[in-house]
Formats: C-alpha cells, sequence, structure tokens
C-alpha cells in the first residue's frame, strides 16, 4: 500500500495550488471574484471535481489526496474572504476621495397647488352674494321626492319631472336634481325674512359637452314683505356685473319654473365675443352669434311652495334662482368643453 497520490489526481492538485489563488486575486470587483468563487467550489467548479476523483482510490490515498485538497479549500476560501474585504475598502476609499454630497443644496420646492376652476369659480359666485347680505346654507345631495319635486309645486304626474329626469334609489331617495330643495329645507326651519345662497352638486341624466350628469349651482332665495321683480332684478344684474364685468348686458326672458310664479331665463351678453355674435369674422360658437347666452332661471316663489312650507302668501313675497356654476366657469375663462372640469388633465388645470 502506497500513499502516493495517483499521477492525473496529482496533477490537478499541482496545478490548481499553483494558479487558483492567482484566480482569486487578480479579480477587480466583486461580480470577478463572484465568478472565481463559482469556477473553484460551485457545482461544477475545479476543487468540487477534486474531491469527485477521491472515489476510486485506496484508504491511505484518500487520506493523503483528502488532506491536500481540504488544506487548498482552506486556504481559498480565506483568501476569498480577504479579497473580498480589500474589494469593499476600495470602494470606500474611492467614494470617500470622489465629490462630497453637498447637504446644502436647496430641496426641490414643493410645487404649490391651487384652486380648481370650479371651486374658484363657486367661490367668486359666493363672496359677491355674501357681499350683497346673503347667508351660505347647505342641503342634502341625497333628497326625497317631497324636497326635490312635490314641495316645489312638482307633482309626481308633472311634465317638468321629465326634463329632471335623474337617478332614484328604491325607497323613493334621489340625487337632488336642483339646489332648489334646499329652499324648502330652509324655509321649514326659519321664518322670514330669509336671504340664503345654497351652492352644491346637482346630478341629472345629461351628458354632452356643455351637460355633465354631476354639475354645481349656487341656488338664492329672499323673502320678505314687499319683495318684487324689481328687487330680483336688481340683485341679479347687480351680481352679474360683479361677476362677469360692469359693462354686461343683462336681460330677462319670460321662461317656467313650477316653483315661481313669474318665472325668468336670464341671459348676458356674450362674454366671449363681447356680445357682438363673431370672433374674428366668423360666427361665436358659444352664443351662436346670438350674441347672448343663458346663464340663470329665476323668478318670484309660487304661493304654493309658500302653502308648503307654512309661510303666508298674502303676507310674504320672494324670489329665487339658481345658476350653474360649470356654466359660469365656461364662460369666465373661455372653456368650450365641460368635460375638462372632470378630466384631471394637470395640462388643462394648470392653465388657471
Ligand atoms: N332649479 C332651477 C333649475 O335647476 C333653477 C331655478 C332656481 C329657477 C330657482 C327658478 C328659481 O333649472
Amino acid at each position: 500500500m502506497t500513499d502516493e497520490i495517483p499521477g492525473g489526481l496529482k496533477d490537478s492538485l499541482l496545478a490548481l495550488e499553483r494558479d487558483a489563488s492567482g484566480l482569486v486575486d487578480e479579480a477587480a470587483d466583486k461580480a470577478e471574484l463572484e465568478s472565481a468563487r463559482v469556477a473553484l467550489f460551485g457545482r461544477r467548479g475545479s476543487i468540487t471535481a477534486l474531491g469527485k476523483q477521491l472515489a476510486g482510490l485506496s484508504a491511505d490515498q484518500k487520506r493523503a489526496a483528502g488532506k491536500r485538497i481540504n488544506s487548498l479549500r482552506s486556504s481559498l476560501t480565506e483568501q476569498l474572504k480577504n479579497r473580498s474585504d480589500s474589494l469593499d475598502a476600495q470602494a470606500q476609499a474611492r467614494e470617500l476621495e470622489g465629490p462630497p454630497l453637498d447637504y446644502s443644496l436647496p430641496a426641490y420646492a414643493p410645487e404649490p397647488g391651487h384652486p380648481h376652476p370650479l371651486a374658484s369659480s363657486m367661490e367668486e359666485v359666493r363672496s359677491i352674494l355674501e357681499s350683497m347680505g346673503f347667508a351660505t346654507a347647505e342641503g342634502p345631495q341625497v333628497e326625497d321626492e317631497y324636497h326635490n319635486f312635490e314641495a316645489l309645486n312638482i307633482p309626481a304626474d308633472h311634465p317638468a319631472r321629465d326634463m329632471q329626469d335623474t337617478f332614484f334609489t328604491r325607497d323613493g331617495h334621489l340625487l337632488r336634481t336642483h339646489t332648489s330643495p334646499v329652499q324648502i329645507r330652509i324655509m321649514e326651519k326659519s321664518s322670514p325674512p330669509v336671504a340664503v345662497i345654497a351652492p352644491g352638486a346637482v346630478y341629472r341624466q345629461d351628458d354632452d359637452i356643455t351637460h355633465s350628469p354631476m354639475f354645481h349651482q349656487v341656488e338664492g332665495l329672499l323673502v320678505d314683505k314687499g319683495v318684487h321683480f324689481g328687487h330680483l332684478k336688481g340683485v341679479l344684474t347687480e351680481f352679474l356685473r360683479a361677476l362677469f364685468d360692469e359693462d354686461l348686458g343683462v336681460r330677462f326672458r319670460p321662461s317656467y319654473f313650477p316653483f315661481t310664479e313669474p318665472s325668468a331665463e336670464v341671459d348676458i351678453s356674450c362674454v366671449i365675443c363681447s356680445g357682438s355674435g363673431a370672433v374674428e369674422n366668423s360666427r361665436c360658437r358659444v352664443c351662436s352669434g346670438t350674441a347672448w347666452v343663458e346663464i340663470l332661471g329665476a323668478g318670484m316663489v309660487h304661493p304654493a311652495v309658500f302653502e308648503a312650507v307654512g309661510y303666508d302668501p298674502g303676507v310674504y313675497s320672494g324670489f329665487a334662482f339658481g345658476v350653474g356654476i360649470e356654466r359660469v366657469a365656461m364662460l369666465r375663462f373661455g372653456i368650450a368643453d365641460i368635460r375638462h372640469f372632470y378630466s384631471q388633465d394637470l395640462r388643462f388645470l394648470q392653465q388657471f
């Protein structure tokens, strides 16, 4: 029996003892070092291959060869660790020598937001009306049929319901189709004189470039003794001129609402074409060349409405109006498509 390691295995051992440490020491970075580790200790690595060659040897040969393989393995393992540490140290040194981080550089400033064009229009309408003495009230967006229709003199079979067909729940509630039900809620819990506005979202079945299934209105209601149509005209003319332009044309057209009598639709001279009907020699698209645009509905509170809330129509009179905020914003800013308001597109919003 000899403990001589057979020739083939011995040659491989000698070659590895000579070359393997070079492979480790020459690794220029962590990735190359990892390749070296795999080439030696990986499943198909050369040290692993040596181990497999022990199989056919005698016990003495195994012991002799095993010993040398083990010592090679442990010295290479230590070398791998050393090389890894020194690569880390080099990387850290490079970072310390390089240009320092400048913590005094100003941070990115947060981009300040600003009110949405609908919010700013709503605020403008509110502040003008508040400056004229109206107080702000709010009502529910999910209404009952009584407040949205019946108390406003719109019984179940009334054709005016058609125009305001909307979103109903099964238990007789609906998304309010206008802010007028807030008139009822206010009068139910307070006695005259009353001067309130009620801003908020309303819902209808409309959907095109100037109508949205959800939009916003501001309702106005003034009730006292001796209120007449002249007060209505004066207050609304003053309000519209403060909102758009002090020279604005304002006209009142006869109209119909079940909850006002007489009723009017109020037009203003078109702010897009300055009431000329034309923009750069072609027909103004906003007023269709008519020079006027409709801006709100209004009228003297119908006696049936007073009766519904327990006010004596023989003693009190009043006026009411409802203005659409999208409409106001579209005219103030010259916006052609109502859907821009709800698209959340910064390219649109940043223009205001
Ligand atoms: N509620 C009506 C609408 O939405 C507007 C209006 C309000 C008309 C108050 C008259 C009085 O069309």
